[in-house]
Parts: C-alpha cells; sequence; structure tokens
C-alpha cells in the first residue's frame, strides 16, 4: 500500500512538471506566467488554442513566420517542447 501511495505521488509530480514546461520560465518573461503578456507589444498566450499555438512555434522554427525574437525562442526547443508549451498555454485562463 506505501508502495503504491508512492508511485501515485511520482505520477502527480511528473503529471505536473508536463503540464508546466520547464521553458515556461523563459517564456513568461515576455508573455507572462500566466500567459497575460508583460507588454503591449507582446501578445497573450492564454487560452489560445493549442493548435494554433504548436502551429505558430513551428512556423517561427522554420521561418515561414519570420520574427527575430520569437526565432531565437524556439530555436533550441524540440518538437516534443512545442507541444507541450502549445498544451500549457491553451490550458490557461
Ligand atoms: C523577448 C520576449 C519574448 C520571449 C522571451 C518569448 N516570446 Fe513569444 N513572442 C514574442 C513576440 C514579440 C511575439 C510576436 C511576434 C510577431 O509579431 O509575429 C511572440 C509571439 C509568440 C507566439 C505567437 C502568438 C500569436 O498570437 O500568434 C507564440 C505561440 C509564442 N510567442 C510563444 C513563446 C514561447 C513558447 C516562448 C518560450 C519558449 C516565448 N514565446 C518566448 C516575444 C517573446
Amino acid at each position: 500500500m506505501k508502495k503504491l501511495l508512492v508511485l501515485l505521488a511520482t505520477l502527480a509530480t511528473s503529471a505536473h512538471l508536463y503540464a508546466a514546461p520547464a521553458q515556461v520560465a523563459l517564456c513568461a518573461t515576455c508573455h507572462g506566467k500566466d500567459g497575460i503578456s508583460t507588454m503591449p507589444i507582446y501578445p497573450n498566450l492564454a487560452g489560445q488554442k493549442e493548435q494554433y499555438l504548436y502551429l505558430q512555434l513551428q512556423k517561427f522554427k522554420d521561418d515561414t513566420r519570420p520574427d527575430p525574437i520569437m526565432k531565437g525562442m524556439v530555436a533550441a526547443l524540440t518538437d516534443e517542447d512545442m507541444k507541450a508549451l502549445a498544451k500549457y498555454y491553451a490550458e490557461l485562463k
């Protein structure tokens, strides 16, 4: 029983980590911790469509949506990172 509890706790912790990808700390500088941007020139991301967000990140990466700031941000992100970030911001209200 104790082992089961430990397992459940571990699962809950990793699920939480998945919900808030590590890169969010970086994105938050401009897009806000809660997905509401910190400055008028940065867009809000909270509650935006998951698939839209993921597509924009892909476009910044392959330059179909050229943006010098966001290109630098996505350069180090994997496809999995971009999916996780899109999911995270889409779930914020
Ligand atoms: C230095 C500030 C800055 C940081 C840090 C930053 N962004 Fe951005 N982001 C911007 C700006 C500026 C735009 C608008 C680009 C444009 O005008 O096309 C943008 C646009 C976006 C968009 C498109 C939004 C839309 O409505 O089309 C997404 C998605 C996005 N950022 C995600 C992220 C993620 C995820 C991170 C972290 C990995 C991040 N950004 C980090 C400045 C930033």
